[in-house]
């Protein structure tokens, strides 16, 4: 038992906010909630930004907190997760959600796949001398998308902010990382358009999974919001065994074992305010290729879309309206 249970009933009684001290050597900060068993479950299942704001500020990156019944560490820093995602999965284990969601969602059982061979894979892939080629391949692709003379000089289009720059990195991901459908030097033009097709294709996959998701996973309720949050399929590791967790910053914390670890990148550093990230190359091809002006410069920036919690990046509620037109050179 978790030595919140006494405390919870000892605070309840002298009316005393409860955090855990008694916490076993480099454990991350334990905070229990008020509430026994159910522990921070309602406030995080109303407003999960909310509560993850209050709880950064008051312990920093990395907490554990009650969550009906459950221990969450929430680990914020984004600099930290290359050590949770290279983490063998026997001792950090994700694959259990992601089985679940699988079957329930698309009745489809895949055979046990070999975690360390995937990671392997993705490793000389993605990594080391193999980057710089991607990296160009990208770039490449990009512009070929961005340069598609369907885009006039003379008439501007009108497009919202995020659905143009998430549809022209998903075409152009989907290109460098699937690579041309054809060794021809014209294939270049059919590419960008086949990008096109797959793109739309995949929105309308997009709107039907979380549409399913939410079936399975149920969200009604602030109670079966805040279980379905820690255990959303890509940001939860079950922690198979006590763990030692080096941050970025060079703190060390010890993971204890049965808890459930999630990792909630929208709050930093989508949502801090001192980060203000360098221009890309994604904007900078913008400029040399497009004029561009929005719609309506006072609208302000939309909020979260919070029905995408779990499930990767998060998308804004509604779009930001902007016009483009290509420069003439
Ligand atoms: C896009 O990426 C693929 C695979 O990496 C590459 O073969 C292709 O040449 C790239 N396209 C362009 C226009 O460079």
């Amino acid at each position: 038992m978790r030595e919140c249970i006494v405390f919870c009933a000892l605070c309840l009684m002298y009316g005393v906010p409860v955090l855990g001290s008694d916490r076993r050597h480099k454990e991350p900060p334990l905070d229990c909630g008020f509430i026994p068993w159910l522990g921070h479950a309602l406030e995080f299942g109303r407003d999960a930004a909310a509560f993850l704001s209050r709880m950064k500020a008051k312990h920093g990156d990395i907490f554990t907190v009650q969550v009906a019944g459950r221990f969450v560490t929430v680990l914020l820093d984004p600099l930290s997760y290359d050590h949770v995602v290279w983490e063998s999965s026997d001792k950090l284990d994700f694959g259990k959600y992601a089985k679940i969601l699988m079957e329930r969602m698309f009745d489809v059982t895949l055979p046990d796949h070999d975690a360390i061979a995937e990671k392997a894979l993705l490793r000389s892939h993605l990594q080391n001398q193999n980057l710089p080629v991607l990296a160009r391949s990208m770039f490449r692709n990009l512009s070929a998308i961005l340069n598609d003379n369907s885009v006039a000089v003379t008439t501007w289009r009108e497009d919202g902010l995020f659905s143009f720059s998430y549809g022209v990195m998903l075409r152009a991901g989907y290109l460098t990382l699937f690579g041309s459908e054809s060794e021809k030097l014209w294939a270049a033009g059919r590419d960008v358009r086949h990008s096109l097709h797959v793109y739309t294709q995949f929105q309308k996959f997009d709107q039907l999974l979380m549409k399913s998701a939410r079936g399975v996973l149920s969200a009604d309720g602030v109670l079966e919001e805040s279980l379905r949050l820690t255990a959303a399929p890509f940001i939860t590791r079950e922690v198979l065994t006590e763990l030692p967790l080096k941050l970025e910053d060079g703190t060390e914390y010890l993971l204890r074992r049965g808890d459930r670890l999630c990792l909630f990148p929208y709050i930093s550093p989508q949502m801090d305010p001192e980060i203000h990230p360098e221009p890309q190359v994604f904007v900078w091809l913008l400029i040399l290729n497009f004029e561009f002006e929005l719609v309506n410069p006072a609208e302000k920036i939309p909020e979260f879309d919070r029905s995408r919690y779990g499930f990767g990046v998060l998308q804004p509620e509604g779009d930001i309206k902007f016009r483009y037109k290509r420069r003439s050179l």
